[in-house]
C-alpha cells in the first residue's frame, strides 16, 4: 500500500523531502508543510489561501462541490428546520445539542446578559450621526474589553466561556443602539420576557412610549438568518479573529478585528450592495446589461451575491433563504420587486457559459436582504444582523484555538520582491 506521505523535490538542489498526508472526517486530505522550511529552506506560498488549510477544527464542515455545510455535524437544513438561533449557539460553542434543561438555562444566561454597561451608552455619543452602524459596531464591540476586565482571562476557560455569553447577548444590544443612534431615537433596553431575535426586533422599532407588537413572521425570519449566519469555518473574518486572538489578545479586541473584516463588500458588506444592485438594476429587462457589466474583464463590476471561494455549487443557506423569501413574502403579504428582479436575475446569471464555467451560483448574501427589506430593516444594517449571526461561529473558533496545547502565534510568511539591499544616502547627496 502506498505511504500516505507527498514527497516534495527541490529540482534545483535534487532534495526530496516527505510530508505527512492528515485526513480529517470529511473533505481533501491535506500534507503537512510544516517541515518544509527547515528541511528544505523554502516557504510554501499561497496569496489568498486557495490551497492552505490554517488550523484543525471540529465546528464547521463545507463540502464546495456538494453544497454541504454542517454545523458539529448537523446539516444546515436539518438545523434551519428543527432547530433554533440560541440552541445553535449551544451546539457551536459546547460541541454538542442542549438538554431541554440545558436548554433553558442556556437561554435565560443569554437573556440576563443582554444589558450592556451604562459607561458604554456613552460611547455613542461619540460618533458622528451619519456614521455606518459598522463603524459603530467595530468601535463599540472593541470598547467591551474596556468594560468587563473581570472575563479577560484567555487562559481560563469560565473566563472565556463568560465572554462568550456576553458577546452573544449584548450584541443585539449593541447593534440595535447603532441603528437608534443614527436616527437619533431613544435607546430601547432589552426585555427579559422576549426571545433573542424578538429582543432585537423591539430594541431596534420600539419605543418607551408604547407597547412593542412583535411580529412572529419577521422574529422566525430573523432567527433563521442568525442561524444560517451562525458559522462558515475558516472565512476572513473568523480566520482574522483567529490571527488576532493567536497573540493571547482578549476576545472583545478579536471579535472587533473580525467585525471589521465582515464589513468589506467580498465578504459580509455583499448582502448591502446586492439591494444596491438590484435597485440600480430597476427593471428585469436592464438584466443582461448587468450581467454584460459582471462578465467585461475590463469592468471591475461583479454581481454581488453570485461566486464564493468554497461553494462551487448552489450554496445550501442561498437556497434555504430564497424559499423563506417566499413564506416571509407571502405571510406579510407584500409583493418586493426586487426579489421578481433577484429570481430572473439568478435565472439568467445559472443559464450563461461564463458563470456556468467559473461555478457560480448564489451565494447566502444574495436573497438574505429581501427578508431583511421584508421585515423592514434597513440596508445599511444587513451586515450588522450578519455580525450578530456570525458572533457565536468567531467566539467558538476562538475558543477552540486557545484551548489547543501549543498555541501558536499565526504568522505567515512572504516572497520579498523589493529591493536588494543598499546603502543609505545621506540627504544632501540624494
Ligand atoms: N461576478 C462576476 N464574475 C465573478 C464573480 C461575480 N460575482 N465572482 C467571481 N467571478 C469571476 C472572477 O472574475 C474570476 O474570473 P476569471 O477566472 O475570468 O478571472 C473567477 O470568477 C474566479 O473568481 P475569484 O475572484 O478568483 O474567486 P474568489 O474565490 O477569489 O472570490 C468572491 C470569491 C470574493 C466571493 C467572489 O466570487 C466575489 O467577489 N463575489 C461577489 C461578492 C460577494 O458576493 N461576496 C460574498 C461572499 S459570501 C460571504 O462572504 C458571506
Amino acid at each position: 500500500m502506498a505511504k500516505d506521505t507527498v514527497t516534495i523535490t527541490d529540482n534545483a538542489t535534487g532534495k526530496s523531502i516527505e510530508v505527512p498526508v492528515l485526513r480529517g472526517t470529511h473533505g481533501p486530505p491535506v500534507f503537512d508543510v510544516g517541515t518544509v522550511y527547515k528541511e528544505l529552506g523554502m516557504f510554501t506560498f499561497d496569496p489568498g489561501f486557495t490551497s492552505t488549510g490554517s488550523c484543525e477544527s471540529t465546528i464547521t464542515f463545507i463540502d464546495g462541490e456538494e453544497g454541504i455545510l454542517l454545523y458539529r455535524g448537523y446539516p444546515i437544513e436539518q438545523l434551519a428546520e428543527q432547530s433554533h438561533f440560541l440552541e445553535v449557539c449551544y451546539l457551536l460553542w459546547y460541541g454538542r445539542l442542549p438538554s431541554a434543561q440545558e436548554l433553558s438555562d442556556f437561554e435565560t444566561i443569554i437573556t440576563h446578559h443582554t444589558m450592556v454597561h451604562e459607561g458604554l451608552r456613552d460611547f455613542y455619543a461619540g460618533f458622528h450621526r451619519g456614521a455606518h452602524p459598522m463603524a459603530i459596531m467595530v468601535g463599540v464591540v472593541g470598547a467591551l474589553s474596556a468594560f468587563y476586565h473581570d472575563s479577560l482571562d484567555i487562559h481560563d476557560h469560565r473566563s472565556r466561556e463568560i465572554s462568550a455569553h456576553r458577546l452573544i447577548a449584548k450584541m443585539p444590544t449593541i447593534a440595535a443602539w447603532a441603528y437608534r443612534y443614527s436616527r437619533g431615537e431613544p435607546f430601547m433596553y432589552p426585555s427579559n420576557k422576549l426571545g433573542y431575535a424578538e429582543n432585537f426586533l423591539r430594541m431596534m422599532f420600539g419605543f418607551p412610549t408604547e407597547e412593542y407588537e412583535i411580529n412572529p413572521v419577521a422574529a422566525k425570519a430573523l432567527d433563521l438568518i442568525f442561524l444560517l449566519h451562525a458559522d462558515h469555518e475558516q472565512n476572513a473574518s473568523t480566520s482574522t479573529v483567529r490571527l488576532a486572538g493567536s497573540s493571547q489578545a482578549n476576545p472583545f479586541a478579536c471579535i472587533s478585528a473580525g467585525v471589521g473584516t465582515l464589513w468589506g463588500p467580498a465578504h459580509g458588506g455583499a448582502n448591502e450592495a446586492v439591494i444596491e444592485m438590484l435597485e440600480e438594476i430597476e427593471d428585469a429587462r436592464n438584466i443582461s446589461k448587468f450581467v454584460a457589466k459582471a462578465k467585461d474583464p475590463n469592468d471591475p463590476f461583479r454581481l454581488m451575491g453570485f461566486g464564493h471561494r468554497v461553494y462551487k455549487h448552489y450554496d445550501p443557506r442561498a437556497k434555504i433563504i430564497r424559499k423563506s423569501c417566499y413564506d416571509v413574502l407571502d405571510a406579510l403579504k407584500l409583493d418586493d420587486p426586487l426579489f421578481d428582479i433577484a429570481l430572473k436575475l439568478e435565472e439568467i446569471a445559472l443559464k450563461d457559459e461564463y458563470f456556468v464555467e467559473r461555478k457560480l451560483y448564489p451565494n447566502v448574501d444574495f436573497y438574505s436582504g429581501i427578508i431583511q427589506r421584508a421585515i423592514g430593516i434597513p440596508t445599511n444594517m444587513f451586515t450588522v444582523i450578519f455580525t450578530i449571526g456570525r458572533t457565536i461561529g468567531w467566539i467558538s473558533q476562538w475558543n477552540e484555538m486557545i484551548g489547543e496545547k501549543g498555541l501558536k502565534i499565526g504568522r505567515p510568511r512572504q516572497l520579498y520582491t523589493g529591493e536588494a539591499t543598499r546603502d543609505y544616502v545621506r540627504i544632501d547627496r540624494r
